[in-house]
């Protein structure tokens, strides 16, 4: 699984399962990345707002493979909103990462973080300046990809309607318990690639009884069915681990969940996030 791509509206093939970063610490994440590339990932997700670049960076040059084997996606902080700054922050990533370009970059948010639950103002101007920073990037080879995160249909409205190039990701969350229909057939709509982030909605899905029960059923764990059922969306998921085991266990996911079964999981939608319930992006899913 860990080897099959997904084709990008450019052409470019990027890997259908990511290793996701949020919270590994920049000291550490180099080494995580070394054992998630021994396993067999060649897929790594990092953000400005992780202040992880710099330890990405390193996994990937001292990793052993070669760079064009592998794709590194990062992300524009979500505070960021007009020309310069984003100019500015895209210059900063690539110094930080310090691997000649980005595989994909993407708007972290369509709003700043303190501003996430607020739909009074979309930020429209601030992110066709952010957007337009990115093309300049992209347009120059500093970035082989460009998308966004967190967008919803009015977000992806306003470049489809106003920017030069069409964003080619867009990242949002969706798991068994949460799955964005709307906005996901939407993008898929206009050839945007979907990416799932906490698949395993931040670790919060190991303690959701009805999947528990439909994981047994399959004889296999919360987190393969929750990738499998991405995957089955045409999604792509990008599990956290810092588990070697987990790694593995995350990228062993060759089954098939049956139709029946999927209309089961997708239907679910009455997420819980427990003690995670106040980090902005679980904040407004459970809205
Ligand atoms: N664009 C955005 O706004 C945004 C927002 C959130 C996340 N993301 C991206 O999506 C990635 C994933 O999301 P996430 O970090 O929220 O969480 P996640 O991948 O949904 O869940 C991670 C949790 O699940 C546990 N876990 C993973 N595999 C497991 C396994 N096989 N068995 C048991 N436990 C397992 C991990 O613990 P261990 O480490 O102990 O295995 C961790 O506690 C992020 O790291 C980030 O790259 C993007």
């Amino acid at each position: 699984m860990l080897n099959e791509t997904y084709t990008l509206a450019n052409g470019l093939s990027i890997p259908k399962i990511g290793f996701g970063t949020w919270m590994i610490d920049d000291e550490k994440v180099a080494d995580d990345f070394k054992n998630a590339i021994a396993v067999g990932y060649r897929h790594i997700d990092t953000a400005q707002a992780y202040a992880n670049e710099v330890g990405v960076g390193k996994g990937v040059r001292d990793s052993g493979v070669a760079r064009e084997d592998l794709f590194v996606t990062t992300k524009l902080a979500a505070e960021i909103k007009n020309y310069d700054q984003a100019v500015a922050a895209i210059e900063e990533s690539l110094k930080k990462l310090d691997l000649g370009y980005i595989d994909l970059m993407i708007i972290h948010s369509p709003k700043p973080w303190a501003e996430f639950q607020n739909d009074q103002d979309r930020f429209f101007e601030g992110n066709l300046a952010a957007w337009k920073a990115l093309e300049e990037a992209y347009e120059a080879g500093k970035i082989k990809a460009i998308g966004v995160s967190n967008f919803e249909e009015a977000d992806l409205q306003n470049l489809l309607d106003h920017a030069e190039i069409k964003p080619m990701v867009n990242q949002v969350l969706a798991h068994i318990g949460h799955t964005p229909f709307d906005v996901i057939e939407f993008s898929q709509k206009h050839d945007i690639l979907v990416e799932a982030y906490s698949p395993i909605a931040h670790g919060e899905m190991m303690s959701n009884p009805q999947i528990t029960d439909m994981a047994a059923k399959y004889g296999v764990s919360i987190p393969q069915l929750a990738i499998r059922y991405c995957l089955q969306l045409n999604l792509l998921p990008l599990p956290k681990t810092e588990s070697v085991d987990h790694m593995k266990n995350n990228a062993d996911v060759a089954f098939d969940i049956s139709d029946s079964d999927m209309a089961i999981l997708k239907a679910i939608n009455d997420f819980d996030y427990g003690v995670n319930s106040e980090i902005p992006v679980f904040k407004r899913a459970s809205k």
